[in-house]
Parts: structure tokens; C-alpha cells; sequence
């Protein structure tokens, strides 16, 4: 079974549901590691009461980007970890992961991209007045949420939708299709052995 990191700097809602679907079969992975950079992140507590080991750090106790991921490596290596999902991770992925985890690292984003990329995507698309937004789960490179596209899913904003209503459907949409999409991925991986892995 694929051995995944899940990389969180929130509440860690897809974390559970990534996890979840580990363990009901949905999704045949296994969690071995949770990164998260905010020590007071609620996704820590989640991924304690899962039983999954964690590596918290603070960036700001580290000289440079190379020098925390070198860190987090380190960790990735110790868990023998093949993939890494970016679960609501809000930091740029850099050269270090980016070169030994090459084509072996996805994010989800809460837009329909190329639109709104970056912080607070709903924001963006309430103030944008946008008719349909959604979400998207990409491969990452060093661009901001610019690496190749794997899935998306639409989602309308009707009348009388608040930030929140429609905050609450991009969750909603965002634990079906992770998970899935993640299962999809491995099982294409696994059948072509390997040679699918992403080089861009
Ligand atoms: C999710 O909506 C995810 O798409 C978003 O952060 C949220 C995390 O929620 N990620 C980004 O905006 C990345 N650019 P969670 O902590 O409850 O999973």
C-alpha cells in the first residue's frame, strides 16, 4: 500500500476525510505522516486521535526554506513516505521536496483554476461576483497553484448563497473528490508501474 504524507496548516477537514477514507478502504493509502507548520493547528489534534505520527515545526525557528524542508525530509524518509497531498498547506512547496518528490506531490484548491489562485480563493470569488466557482486538485510545482490539473469539479453560486454557505459546499465537494481522485491517481500509478509519475 502506498505510503502518503498529508501536509496541513488548518482545521485539517481534508486531512479527516483523507484519513477516513484510509480507513473504511475508499481510498487504498495509508497516512503515515502529518507536516504541519502551526503548532497550534487544529488538524494536529485530529491526526493524534487518528494515531497518526506528527512533524510540527515552526518556519520561523529555521534559517531558510531549504533548511526547514531538508527537516521535513528527513521525517518523509523516516516514514518511508512514496506521496505527498497538500491539504489545505498554505506555504509554497520548494526546491528541496520539489526535486526529491518530483512529480509525487498534489494540492486541492478551493477555486476553479487558473481562477484565484493563492489565499482566500472563496473571497476572491465572492467579491469576483463569479456565477460558478469549485474545486481543483493539480500536481504542484514551484508556481503558486499553477502545476498540471487532475480533476474539477464545479459548483454554482445561486441566489442567496453567503460566503459561508458556499465555503461549507467547496468542503463538502473537496472531501468527496480528494480522496477519490487520490485513489484513481495511485491505482493509475501502480498499474503502469510508476511510469505515470508527473515530470515537468
Ligand atoms: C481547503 O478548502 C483547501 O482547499 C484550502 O484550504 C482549506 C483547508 O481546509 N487550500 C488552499 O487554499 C490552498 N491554496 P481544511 O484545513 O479544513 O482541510
Amino acid at each position: 500500500m502506498i505510503s502518503i504524507a498529508v501536509f496541513a496548516s488548518g482545521s485539517g477537514s481534508n486531512f479527516q476525510a483523507i484519513y477516513d477514507a484510509t480507513q473504511s478502504g475508499r481510498l487504498q493509502a495509508q497516512v503515515s505522516l502529518l507536516v504541519c507548520d502551526k503548532p497550534d493547528a487544529k488538524v494536529i489534534e485530529r491526526a493524534e486521535k487518528a494515531g497518526v505520527q506528527t512533524f510540527v515545526f515552526s518556519p520561523k525557528d529555521f534559517a531558510s526554506k531549504e533548511e526547514y524542508e531538508t527537516e521535513i525530509y528527513k521525517q518523509l524518509s523516516q516514514q518511508n513516505v512514496e506521496f505527498i497531498v497538500l491539504a489545505g498547506y498554505m506555504r509554497l512547496i520548494g526546491s528541496v521536496l520539489l526535486e526529491k518528490f518530483k512529480g509525487k506531490i498534489v494540492n486541492i484548491h478551493p477555486s476553479l483554476l487558473p481562477s484565484f489562485p493563492g489565499k482566500d480563493a472563496i473571497g476572491q470569488a465572492v467579491k469576483a461576483g463569479v456565477k460558478v466557482t469549485g474545486v481543483t486538485i493539480h500536481y504542484v510545482d514551484a508556481g503558486m497553484d499553477t502545476g498540471p490539473i487532475i480533476a474539477q469539479q464545479a459548483i454554482e453560486i445561486g441566489k442567496g448563497y453567503t460566503r459561508e454557505t458556499i465555503e461549507q459546499r467547496i468542503h463538502q465537494v473537496e472531501h468527496a473528490i480528494y480522496a477519490e481522485t487520490l485513489q484513481q491517481l495511485f491505482q493509475q500509478i501502480k498499474k503502469a508501474g510508476n511510469s505515470l509519475i508527473k515530470t515537468f
